[in-house]
C-alpha cells in the first residue's frame, strides 16, 4: 500500500506537487498554500483553517530551509517529524496535500539565485539575522512558482516576514494573495512557536512576559508617551522579567515598518529578546 492511501497525501518532489495542482486547476478549484518548516502546532492549523475558508484545496509545504539559518543557528537541531506533522494535519482535516520536497527540489546543483528584499525587510530582524529575509524570500518565491497558489497564508507572529512576503509577491508579479493570520497564543499570552519546545520550565515562565510587555508598550504609546520612551520602558521591563538580552523593542508604522516620529496612525510594536541562547520574537498592534 502506498504511503498516500492512509492519510493526507505527500508530494515529495515538484512533479508530484504539479500533478496535483494541474488536476485541481482542471476542475476550476482555487488553491491555498501554507508554507511551513514543520513541527506543526495550533498556530499552523489556524493558517490551514484560514486557507480552507478561501480555497477549495490547501497545500501545506514542509521544508526546513537551510538558506534562512545562519551557521550558528539551529538548522541541524530544528525539530523534524513528517509523520507526526502528517497526523496533526490529518486529525484537523485541514490539508489536501503535504508538499515535502527534498533540498534538490528547492536548491538544485549549481543553484545561484538569491532574492533580496528591501523596504519592510530593512532593520529589526535584519539587524540581527542578516541572512534571514534573503533566505525566506528566495524559498517562498520558489514555493509560489512551484505551486502557483491563489492564496498563501502567513502568521502575524512573524509580522516582518509577512510584510516582506507580501512585498515580494507584489514586486515580482507572483499573483499570490498573501493573507496574514492572527497569532495563536498560550493561556498566558505566549505566542505559539515551534521553538517554544526548547524552553525549560523557568524560561517558559519568563517567556510569558514578552506579550504582556508588548501590550504595555502599545498602551503607553497610545497614551501619548514618546515612542523612544515607550520602547526604552519596554526593553527595561523585559530585562526585569528575566530576559538576558533585548535585541529590540520598536514601535513602527504598521504597513511599512518605517520609524515613526510620533504615534499618529496604524502602528505595530515588535520585539525580539533572548533567554540564554533562545531568541523569542512577538508583536502586537498599537
Ligand atoms: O515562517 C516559516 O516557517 C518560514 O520562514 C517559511 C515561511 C516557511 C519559509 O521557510
Amino acid at each position: 500500500m502506498s504511503e498516500n492511501n492512509l492519510s493526507v497525501p505527500i508530494a515529495r518532489d515538484i512533479g508530484g506537487l504539479r500533478a496535483a495542482v494541474r488536476n485541481w486547476r482542471r476542475q476550476g478549484l482555487r488553491i491555498a498554500l501554507v508554507p511551513t518548516m514543520g513541527a506543526l502546532h495550533a498556530g499552523h492549523l489556524a493558517l490551514a483553517q484560514e486557507a480552507r475558508k478561501r480555497a477549495e484545496r490547501t497545500v501545506v509545504s514542509i521544508f526546513v530551509n537551510p538558506a534562512q539559518f545562519a551557521p550558528n543557528e539551529d538548522f541541524a537541531r530544528y525539530p523534524r517529524n513528517l509523520e507526526s506533522d502528517r497526523a496533526i494535519l490529518q486529525n484537523a482535516g485541514s490539508a489536501d496535500l503535504i508538499y515535502a520536497p527534498g533540498a534538490a527540489d528547492l536548491y538544485p546543483d549549481g543553484f545561484a539565485t538569491r532574492i533580496v528584499v528591501d523596504g519592510p525587510a530593512r532593520g529589526l530582524e535584519s539587524d540581527f539575522r542578516g541572512h534571514f529575509f534573503t533566505g525566506v524570500a528566495t524559498v517562498v518565491a520558489k514555493l509560489f512558482v512551484q505551486c502557483r497558489p491563489d492564496f498563501a497564508m502567513f502568521g502575524e507572529k512573524d509580522y516582518q516576514q509577512l510584510l516582506v512576503v507580501r512585498r515580494l509577491s507584489i514586486d515580482l508579479d507572483l499573483g499570490v494573495d498573501v493573507i496574514g493570520v492572527p497569532t495563536v497564543r498560550e493561556s498566558d499570552g505566549l505566542a505559539l512557536s515551534s521553538r517554544n519546545a526548547y524552553l525549560g520550565p523557568e524560561q517558559r515562565t519568563i517567556a510569558g512576559a514578552l506579550n504582556r510587555v508588548l501590550d504595555s508598550v502599545a498602551e503607553r504609546a497610545r497614551a501619548g508617551v514618546s515612542i523612544p520612551q515607550a520602547e526604552a520602558e519596554g526593553a527595561a521591563a523585559l530585562i526585569s522579567a528575566g530576559f538576558d538580552r533585548v535585541d529590540y523593542v520598536a514601535v513602527r508604522d504598521a504597513w511599512s515598518l518605517a520609524h515613526l516620529p510620533a504615534f499618529t496612525g496604524p502602528a505595530r510594536v515588535l520585539a525580539a529578546a533572548r533567554i540564554g541562547n533562545l531568541r523569542l520574537i512577538d508583536n502586537k498592534p498599537v
